[in-house]
């Protein structure tokens, strides 16, 4: 079965098998065939966060359980429940036409609902595990699904508790607490600019603004293969920032904790990769942070030039970068 379409990449990758998961009954169903036929088994959303090899062996499951659930709980708040295949962006769309707030700073970016929680995906001022109430599991160890409160999600920075144990669980809904009274969350710095050169501080208008931002610089998956941020904004103590800092005064760092996330994205733009090309991969125009496929990529490739990237950001800034997407096998 051809995964060209299931990953943002793009790559013509080849699974051996493939099934959708369209309710907790599938799920059995599956879990079953592979108790008489074991084998390696990979579960995708939306294949954006996901590097793949040419042949994947064993059995691919796309997660695709439906649903959006709203529940009034008083005092504006409001209990929404999506299925882990709802499409992300969509869903934030659906919820703002009903006037319900929260995720509109994580507009656009590409996937499906189960995904968010993996990666504790965040954009332009706000992460999801700060709206996620609980994550429902199916738990591939006691053959049951269950909800998980997000204190035991061990959400971090681009990481939670799924992410560290790919195999222990598959998400199969997921809780938000959001709210009928717009609280926007301004602290990106674009965001805060546009403010203050007219834009409305409204949810619709931090939508539409995340939206054009997200357009200027991120390639669109569909136009341009690519999996978002290839690599993690590296956290370094608050002592070795005052010796980048010292060499490199206009490096950019956010406070993370006891220390500091710098941009990686400035440092490989510093460094001149913007728009490097090589065989099939590129480092975006636009953004540093992103690596494209232009058509005749494939995992080699992106891993020849990510490995070049963090030896160059490693020589220079004594930086190590950590890969973001997940790759498989
Ligand atoms: N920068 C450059 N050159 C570049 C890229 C960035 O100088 O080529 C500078 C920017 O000018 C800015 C700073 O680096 O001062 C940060 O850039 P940006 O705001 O674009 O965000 P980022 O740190 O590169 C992170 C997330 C993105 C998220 C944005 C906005 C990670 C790994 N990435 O990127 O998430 O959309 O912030 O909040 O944390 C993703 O995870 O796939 C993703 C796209």
């Amino acid at each position: 079965v051809p995964l060209k379409a299931l990953n943002t990449f793009g790559f013509d990758s080849i699974a051996e098998r493939f099934v959708r998961l369209e309710s907790v009954d599938d799920i059995h169903a599956l879990h079953a065939s592979l108790d008489e036929n074991p084998s390696p088994l990979l579960l995708i959303g939306g294949g954006s966060n996901l590097v793949l090899g040419r042949q994947v062996p064993g059995v691919v499951a796309q997660v695709a359980i439906a649903g959006i659930e709203c529940e009034e709980l008083g005092g504006d708040r409001v209990r929404v429940t999506l299925g882990a295949g709802e499409e992300w962006h969509s869903s934030i769309e659906s919820l703002l036409r009903q006037g319900i707030y929260g995720l509109e700073n994580m507009a656009l970016i590409p996937g499906c609902v189960g995904a968010a929680p993996v990666q504790n995906i965040g954009a332009y001022g706000v992460e999801v595990k700060d709206r996620i109430e609980a994550v429902e599991v199916y738990d591939w160890q006691q053959r049951r699904c269950f909800w998980l409160k997000n204190a035991d999600c061990e959400f971090a920075y681009r990481d939670s508790v799924f992410k560290r144990h790919y195999d222990r669980y598959l998400i199969t809904r997921v809780r938000f607490l959001l709210s009928r009274v717009a609280e926007c969350v301004v602290t990106y710095k674009p965001l805060r600019d546009a403010i203050e050169t007219g834009l409305e501080v409204s949810p619709q208008a931090i939508f539409d603004a995340v939206c054009r931002i997200r357009r200027e610089k991120l390639p669109d998956p569909v136009v341009l293969g690519n999996a978002g941020s290839f690599f993690k904004n590296p956290v370094v103590s608050m002592s070795q920032y005052e010796t980048l800092k010292a060499k490199c005064p206009n490096i950019v760092a956010y406070a993370e904790g006891d220390g500091f996330k710098l941009a990686a994205g400035w440092m490989i733009d510093q460094r001149g990769w913007k728009g490097f090309r090589q065989e099939g991969v590129g480092v975006h125009e636009h953004q540093a942070l992103v690596l494209v496929n232009y058509g005749k990529g494939d995992r080699r490739q992106i891993e020849a030039l990510a490995g070049m990237i963090s030896e160059d950001i490693q020589v220079h800034f004594g930086v190590q970068l950590e890969i973001e997407p997940r790759f498989y096998p």
